[in-house]
């Protein structure tokens, strides 16, 4: 890595304040200049220079001044947002290196109008949630960059940084990373459908949920769950709100598309939007975790969420 590269940081929410922090330590290391960090909402930037080594950015025209650019938003008209504005901004040669979790469809069309801007572009989703986040524990999945010597330059300032495993794909095609990632996010959105089913189950017939956790934990210890078993059990999905219904909804969504596009059939995801569908209209935007309760009225259970009302 040259120590006269710049890098630059878009999008600090729960995932990339984490990633930004942890590339502007590995920047610092290797005495480049600090990253520059950008947001939408100021404040958010200025509050990740309080604790680390980053320059504040104040536009995007001050973000296009950097050789790579990371990238880490919301949702699909995020991306076209803030794309639409930086690509013509940007000088030759630039690498992008988009993190988001959008359409498979969309980085393509990104990542052409970048090529037709001399830009390159990297689609290098995560795996794992913010906490991991922070800890630099997340699995990036690496599409697009055209050549081995791009993705030089970028796979040292993201492994082992953000994450520790990277999952290389091809280099023309930045769609894959994004499909293998909503095949990541179907496991986890189908896991949590399965435990809240299990669970119901249990506390329906008599046994109770905790042992029904108590069995997890036994015969599959340290999987994801037992996490969404705590979850439910503790009824945390109020006030710890890890990964928004509506964000798990969002990447349903591409998930449906995806299997559309492909021909395959995924009841288990439609179970789970049903479910999902039902909390986030009756109740409110809680922890995915909560489509446990629209089981338990099913079954004649409380449900917290329920009694609020
Ligand atoms: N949370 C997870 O468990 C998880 C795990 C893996 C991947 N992801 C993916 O990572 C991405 C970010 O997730 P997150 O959890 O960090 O979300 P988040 O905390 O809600 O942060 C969203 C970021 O996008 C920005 N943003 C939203 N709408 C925008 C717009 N129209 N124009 C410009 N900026 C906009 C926000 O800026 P403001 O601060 O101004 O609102 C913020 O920086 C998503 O694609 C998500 O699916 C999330």
């Amino acid at each position: 890595m040259s120590p006269t590269v710049q890098c630059a940081y878009i999008g600090l929410g729960a995932m990339g304040n984490a990633m930004a922090g942890h590339i502007a330590q590995k920047l610092s290391s290797l005495g480049c200049p600090p990253l520059l960090a950008f947001n939408r909402t100021q404040a958010r930037a200025e509050a990740l220079a309080q604790t680390h080594p980053v320059t504040v950015a104040s536009s995007l025209d001050q973000v296009a001044t950097a050789n790579i650019i990371f990238s880490c938003l919301l949702n699909d008209a995020a991306v076209i947002e803030t794309l639409d504005i930086l690509i013509p901004l940007l000088k030759t040669d630039t690498i992008l290196v988009e993190q988001s979790t959008i359409s498979p469809a969309l980085a393509q069309k990104y990542a052409a109008k970048a090529k037709e801007a001399g830009v390159v572009y990297l689609a290098c989703p995560v795996m794992g949630p913010p906490i991991k986040a922070k800890s630099g524990d997340l699995t990036v999945l690496m599409a697009g960059g055209e050549s081995a010597e791009i993705r030089g330059k970028v796979l040292p300032l993201l492994i082992p940084v953000v994450g520790k495993k990277v999952i290389e794909l091809g280099l023309q095609d930045v769609a894959e990373s994004l499909r293998l990632k909503l095949c990541g996010n179907y496991f986890v959105t189908s896991v949590v459908e399965m435990v809240a089913e299990g669970m119901t189950l249990g506390e329906a017939s008599g046994v109770g949920q905790d042992k029904v956790r108590e069995l997890l934990d036994a015969v599959f210890p340290n999987s994801l769950m037992g996490v969404y078993a705590d979850r439910m059990l503790k009824n945390t999905y109020k006030d710890e709100i890890a990964f928004p219904i509506t964000t798990a909804k969002k990447d349903v969504a591409h998930i449906v598309q995806l299997a559309k596009d492909s021909g395959a059939k995924l009841p288990i995801t439609e179970a789970f939007l049903k479910n999902a569908d039902e909390v986030l209209e009756n109740h409110g935007n809680y922890d995915l975790s909560s489509v446990v309760g629209n089981l338990r009225v099913q079954a004649g259970l409380h449900f917290d969420l329920a009694e609020k009302k």
